[in-house]
């Protein structure tokens, strides 16, 4: 046969077949040692030396076109059989497999890892208490008597007939049990979730987060809380804002002051800021003389300063979230955007 044909018949063979093994049997067949283009390529050294090289380029083109054709019908086969298996399966091997859905850190874990991180980075050490605490921790040694007003505005859960038991409605039970047990100086956070029996709306919950700061040293000033405050607002912005410090009334801190910040979200009045340039950022305060004795420290001979950071809200100021109810509802389509 003159390769012209040759290549016909293998196109008409190799056409029609479609199934891998007897594919492999026309290939050897054709372009085998001992195939069809062998043989024509076993002709050349009989023939007259004028036609050799003709007749060999003639028999490689035909092997490389045969190949060509072997491949693609080899392709095609594979094709049809995966079709058919994922007809007869509905499954699709070539699909990458399921990947294992990964959760994410919510927003008030990630806030408060971070500020762990850079509490710890200033020589402070990360403290946690009890949920449920003793009246005596949450009021009492933090010089809020039981007839104070400030109990009625720290709307409490009781969790026993006689009182004696809370769910803590502040971090700052946290600063007495860490001056019971430390020899100043000595510098704390303590993050954690807080309870208070309110009426629940966009801006209040019954459950939410705060962190505790407290440090204490000799000669401790305002002039360290707000360094340690402009530390804070770097961390959390990070950039230096400017901050102010207003009066503020709590009865385990004297002086105690509203600290305020200006706004990180823009230069001349937003709706974070309501228009006023500036957010209220957390109360803090020197330590009341009496606390530090309720905690068995000399405040002869220490002083310090405390802060509670309203976690819940910084969260709700740093992803602009309109609603504290969000942050616990556990409603994925909320979750999933952290
Ligand atoms: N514990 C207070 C509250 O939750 C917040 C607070 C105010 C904490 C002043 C402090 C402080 O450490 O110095 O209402």
């Amino acid at each position: 046969m003159n390769p012209a044909d040759t290549l016909e018949e293998a196109r008409r063979r190799i056409g029609t077949c479609d199934d891998l093994d007897a594919l492999k049997e026309i290939e050897r067949e054709l372009v085998g040692r001992k195939g069809i283009v062998a043989s024509l390529l076993a002709e050349i050294p009989k023939l007259d030396p004028s036609e050799r090289k003709a007749r060999g380029q003639e028999a490689n083109a035909l092997k490389q076109a045969i190949l060509g054709l072997l491949k693609e019908r080899r392709e095609e086969i594979e094709a049809g059989r995966l079709d058919a298996a994922r007809r007869a399966e509905g499954f699709d091997p070539t699909l990458p497999p399921p990947r294992a859905r990964r959760g994410s850190l919510h927003p008030i874990t990630q806030v408060t890892r971070e500020l762990e991180d850079l509490f710890v980075s200033m020589g402070y050490e990360v403290l946690d208490g009890p949920e449920v605490e003793l009246d005596h921790y949450n009021f009492e040694a933090l010089n809020i008597t039981k007839d104070h007003p400030a109990r009625d505005a720290q709307d409490t859960f009781y969790c026993d007939e006689e009182g004696r038991l809370v769910l803590r409605t502040h971090t700052s039970p946290v600063q007495i049990r860490a001056m019971e047990k430390r020899e100043p100086p000595f510098r704390v956070i303590a993050p954690g979730r807080v309870f208070r029996q309110e009426t629940t709306d966009a801006s209040h919950d019954h459950t939410f987060y705060q962190m505790e700061g407290l440090v204490v040293g000799k000669d401790i000033s305002v002039a360290h809380l707000i360094g340690a405050m402009k530390t804070l607002l770097r961390g959390i912005f990070g950039r230096d804002l400017e901050v102010r410090l207003r009066p503020g009334h709590f009865p385990f801190v004297e002086p105690g002051f509203e600290l305020d910040a200006r706004c990180p979200f823009c230069p001349s009045g937003c709706s974070v800021c309501k228009q006023t340039t500036w957010i209220e950022l957390l109360p803090c305060g020197l330590v009341h003389p009496n606390v530090l004795r309720m905690g068995g420290i000399d405040p002869e001979v220490w002083s310090g300063f405390a802060f509670g950071l309203g976690l819940s809200r910084l969260v709700m100021l740093r992803h602009g979230i309109d609603d504290v109810r969000h942050l616990l509802d556990g409603d994925l389509r909320f979750l999933e955007q952290f």
